[in-house]
């Protein structure tokens, strides 16, 4: 089954909670909240409060983005705030096992993210410990980037792996998916996916959301 998770960095941020409700009621499964903190990524967003604001507003999961160095110190007050799964760079992560485990003692949902250079051995040993490995098909700052599809391949070997092994893992695929670029990432194994600007950025986001994911189960 394909999930959707539309992206609000591309929504308009004086009515987000319009903006939120606009998308579930278009049959999103996940609000995708990108968190980012001018360090690890050239840009700055979002923080907690953003998705304490938005938690009373909609039943969907909440999938927090985290685009920042040291997200250790900051899992607790996502927690809190009502975040339902969080992710982390594997690029950000001394101790990537640890934070993991802190993520997972809240009862979210545990993702690890690489970036479209990173290979997926840095994943091999964390594989068993987390719910969900999302693939950046762009460089993490900024909606509206092209997709970079050299990332596919290892959205299949990861695939492989996660077959192999006899795994429960999700992946995620996050950066310049349209109805066009969530066919090869589909096959290849992925089923949830992030999409802010092919949504936002368009007048009927209702339509652009269910071509898409007609796109991805076809
Ligand atoms: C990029 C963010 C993405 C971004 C996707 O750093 O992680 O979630 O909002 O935007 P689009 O779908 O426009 O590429
Ligand atoms: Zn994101």
């Amino acid at each position: 089954m394909i999930k959707i998770a539309p992206s609000i960095l591309a929504a308009n941020f004086a009515k987000l909670g319009q903006e939120v409700k606009e998308v579930e009621e278009a049959g999103a499964e996940l609000i995708h909240i990108d968190v980012m903190d001018g360090h690890f990524v050239p840009n700055i967003t979002m923080g907690p409060i953003v998705v304490e604001a938005l938690r009373p507003l909609t039943t969907l999961p909440l999938d927090v983005h985290l685009m920042i160095e040291n997200p250790d110190s900051y899992i607790e007050q996502f927690a809190k705030a009502g975040a339902d799964y969080i992710s982390v760079h594997v690029e950000a992560c001394r101790h990537l096992h640890r934070t993991i485990q802190l993520i997972r003692s809240y009862n979210i949902k545990p993702g690890v993210v690489l970036n479209p250079h990173t290979p997926i051995e840095s994943i091999q040993h964390i594989l068993e410990d987390v719910d969900f490995v999302l693939f950046m098909t762009v460089n993490p700052g900024f909606g509206g980037q092209k997709f970079i599809s050299s990332v596919v391949p290892k959205i299949e070997a990861l695939s492989r792996i996660i077959k192999e092994r006899g795994l429960n893992i999700e992946i995620e695929i996050d950066g310049g998916i349209n109805a066009e670029t969530i066919v090869p990432c589909a096959k290849a194994g992925a089923n949830i996916f992030v999409a802010g600007s092919a949504i936002y950025n368009q007048e009927d986001r209702a339509t652009a959301l269910q071509q898409i994911k007609a796109a991805g189960e076809a």
